[in-house]
Formats: structure tokens, sequence, C-alpha cells
């Protein structure tokens, strides 16, 4: 039997998000009871409060085995705390909205596992960094999808529906360069843990450039040199420093960085003829 605690202790949000605001959140003092359960180990979780000017709660909750990071927050929730705002769908790693800081770092929680992230009984959730804090753990992705939109993220179609299908060969090298790229399930991983989109409000960041890849080697689309041109500016991917953060981070292994490299690349052959 384990009593559930919250307190006031503060701490500050991880080293991306930097300082929110030091207000001192105080939810009710739950009343946590699961008779049936003997936890080997009690975790201390901490859990952001508030919107852009909240602070961080803490919650005393049993470790389990296989327990997710969402595991953990729906427990919280259920059991501590039914205020709890926090954003989920899928639970396997396709919808891309559960994506949140655990421990300082941009993770998908639905597949992280608590025991593979908890240091030394310790776990710090907080909201997605670079995006405006909705409420909780809630943030506002309008910023995400609109350089989606900005960097032309969407198929242009290039044929008429009298034209026969395209026939891509699966050994195409454009076919292969989709490949590589077209696993984004758009959780906002990889933006968050970018410090260029931290500083630079014009940036497209590396998600929205990694889809404008994937478009630029898709030989049916018809918006090339439109879309050539949306990435070629100074919030496109000139301003990437090629650090690798978003490929560090990012759940599915994609590597936007790569994918910044080859729109480079298609830009400075555009440019040299005469197109840009
Ligand atoms: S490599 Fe570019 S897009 Fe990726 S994190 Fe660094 S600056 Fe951002
Ligand atoms: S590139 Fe990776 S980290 Fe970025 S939004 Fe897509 S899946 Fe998430
Ligand atoms: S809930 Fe869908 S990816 Fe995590």
């Amino acid at each position: 039997m384990v009593d559930g605690i919250a307190s006031t202790e503060t701490k500050h949000r991880d080293s991306h998000a930097g300082e929110r605001g030091k207000a001192v959140f105080s939810p009710p003092i739950p009343a946590y009871h699961d008779a049936m359960e003997t936890p080997s180990q009690i975790l201390k979780v901490t859990v952001w409060r508030g919107g852009e000017a909240g602070d961080f709660a803490t919650y005393e909750v049993p470790l389990k085995a296989g327990q997710t990071v969402l595991d953990l927050l729906g427990r919280i929730q259920r059991e501590l705390e039914p205020s709890l705002a926090y954003r989920y769908s899928c639970r396997a790693g396709v919808c891309g909205s559960c994506a949140m800081t655990v421990n300082g770092r941009p993770r998908w929680t639905c597949r992280t596992l608590v025991s593979e992230v908890e240091e030394q009984g310790n776990l710090e959730i907080a909201p997605l960094a670079n995006l405006p804090v909705i409420k909780d753990l809630v943030t506002d992705m309008t910023p995400f999808f609109e350089k989606w939109q900005k960097a032309k993220g969407r198929f242009y179609p290039g044929d008429t529906e009298k034209d026969r299908f395209a026939r891509i060969r699966p050994d195409d090298p454009k076919r292969k360069a989709i490949d590589a790229a077209i696993e984004c399930i758009g959780c906002g991983v990889c933006f968050s843990a970018c410090d260029v989109v931290k500083w630079n409000d014009d940036y497209l960041g590396p998600a929205a450039l990694n889809r404008a890849w994937s478009l630029t080697n898709d030989v049916r689309d018809g918006g090339q040199l439109e879309r050539l041109r949306a990435v070629a500016g100074s919030g496109g991917c000139r301003a990437c420093h090629s650090q690798q953060s978003c490929a560090e981070h990012c759940p599915k292994g994609l590597n936007p960085t790569a994918a910044i490299a080859g729109l480079k690349r298609e830009i400075f052959k555009a440019a040299l003829g005469g197109k840009l």
C-alpha cells in the first residue's frame, strides 16, 4: 500500500525549454490507494502543471514492470490528479501525439519504458520545448504544422486524371531516398530538440524540411521548384547547423540532417541551372 503525495517542490524545466516561470502550482493532496499492489520501488515523479507560467508538482507512484511513461501519467491522472492534461492517441508509436520532455530529453512517451529512463527513482516530465504550452503537458502544435505548410510539405499533383499511374521501381535512388525519410509521425521531437528552432522563429525546422525532401524525390509531384524556393530562404535549410540533434532524438530513426543536406544540394543544382 502506498500513499501518493503531491508537493510544492519547485524545479525548473529542461535546458531545451528554459525557464517558464516560477509560480508554484499546488494540487490538492491526493489519496492514492492500491492494496493489491506490492511495488518494488516508489518513483518520485515531477510533472509540469499549468501553462507557460506553471511549475512542477511531485507525485509518488509505484514502478511496475513494463510500464511506459504514458502508463505512468495515466495512473497519476486516474488515481492522484484527475485534472492532469496530456495528449495521446494510439499508444503504439503511430500517431505522434504523445511526445513530451522526459528527464530533459524529448521522447515519445508511449514507447518509452520508465525503467529505461528513470534516474535513481526520479522522473521529470515536462511539455515539449520550443512550442507554446496550453496546459500541463499539452503543447500547441500549430507553429510546428504551420512550418510544414511554409515548406510546401504537401503533394502537388503533377498528372491529370487521364494520365497513367507513374511506374517507380523499388530500387530507384529517388524512391530509396523517400523510403529513408517517409516514416515521420509528426511527433515534434526533433523540433523540440533543435537549437536553431529555439532561437530562430523563422526556421522551418527538421520535420518540415525532412518532409520537403521526401516530396522533392517524388517524381509524380508537380510543385518541385515552388518547394525548393520555399526551403531556400533564410529560414530554410541553410539555417541548419548540421549538428544532428534531430537525428539523435527522432524516435523513428530518421535523419532530418541528411534530408536537409539533400535539399541544399538540390537548391545548389537549381541555382546553377538558373532555375532559382
Ligand atoms: S541538424 Fe539542423 S535541423 Fe537538425 S537539430 Fe541541428 S540545426 Fe536542427
Ligand atoms: S522526423 Fe522524427 S522526430 Fe521529427 S517529427 Fe518526424 S518522427 Fe518525429
Ligand atoms: S500515443 Fe501515438 S505515438 Fe504515442
